[in-house]
């Protein structure tokens, strides 16, 4: 790869000003001054930065706690995307994780790694996806052993939605609750609690699979994985790398 572009995709900077600060000799290669941005950078090479050390990693991974009015999506002609609230790193070829709503908040996972992203979405993996959920009125334990036992879902397109399992929050009165669903049908929690007449009145994901959004993250803020999460999540979606 050339020298530019695999600093670049480690979020040095700018192509533009990465080839500029090249030619000043900003760049070391396996102990060498390289002043030609087209430089192609050998396999397991020992890249310096300004004298700090540069370590080209194919895939990132991001948790963000996803803010209410910011779309799910790499772009959008009116609204903020999620990928417009990550600075720093070149976005080319990052994406969320399945979709939130526009009012839903809570956890996304940004990443390049498609295999992954494919993985975690696919029925065949059964990755949970839980949700805290507000909705009008109370829930009854009727319609928790509904919700358990495969609500029918009798809207435009009507669906029979996979066991889910919901944990009503104590000191809510039911109207406040924990959802964990194996599906992501459109809209579909919103859809499953329509089924028993009670609108959502607020929505945020809190985990997804083994992944629990970070309580530290405020709205809007993101962050790596670390490694453990990491682990957890490309075991879970049988996958390995490195
Ligand atoms: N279900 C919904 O209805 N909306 C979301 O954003 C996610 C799941």
């Amino acid at each position: 790869m050339r020298l530019d572009k695999y600093l670049a995709d480690m979020g040095i900077g700018q192509r533009s000003e990465i080839k500029k600060e090249i030619r000043r000799g900003a760049a070391e290669v396996n102990g060498s001054v390289i002043l030609d941005p087209g430089f192609s950078v050998p396999a397991e090479a020992s890249v310096l930065w300004r004298g700090n050390p540069v370590s080209y990693e194919p895939y990132v991974y991001y948790m963000m706690n996803k803010p209410a009015g910011v779309i799910s999506a790499t772009e959008d002609s009116r609204d903020k995307t999620v990928l417009d609230l990550i600075t720093g790193r070149k976005r080319k070829g990052l994406f969320p994780v399945g979709r939130l709503d526009r009012d839903t908040e809570g956890l996304v996972l940004i990443t390049n790694d498609g295999l992954l992203a494919h993985r975690l979405l696919s029925p065949r993996y059964h990755v949970n996806k839980t949700y805290a959920v507000c909705v009008d009125g109370a829930m009854t334990d009727t319609e928790v052993q509904q919700f358990a036992a495969g609500l029918p879902v009798r809207d435009s397109e009507p669906f029979t939605a996979l066991p889910a399992e919901l944990v009503i929050l104590p000191d809510s009165g039911g109207s406040e609750f924990l959802l964990t669903i194996r599906e992501g049908k459109y809209h579909q929690v919103k859809r499953m609690c329509a089924a028993v007449g009670r609108p959502v009145r607020k929505l945020k994901r809190v985990s997804m699979g083994p992944l629990q959004l970070d309580a530290a993250l405020t709205p809007g803020e993101y962050r790596r994985l670390t490694s453990e999460e990491l682990q957890q999540l490309l075991q879970c979606a049988s996958l390995q790398r490195g």
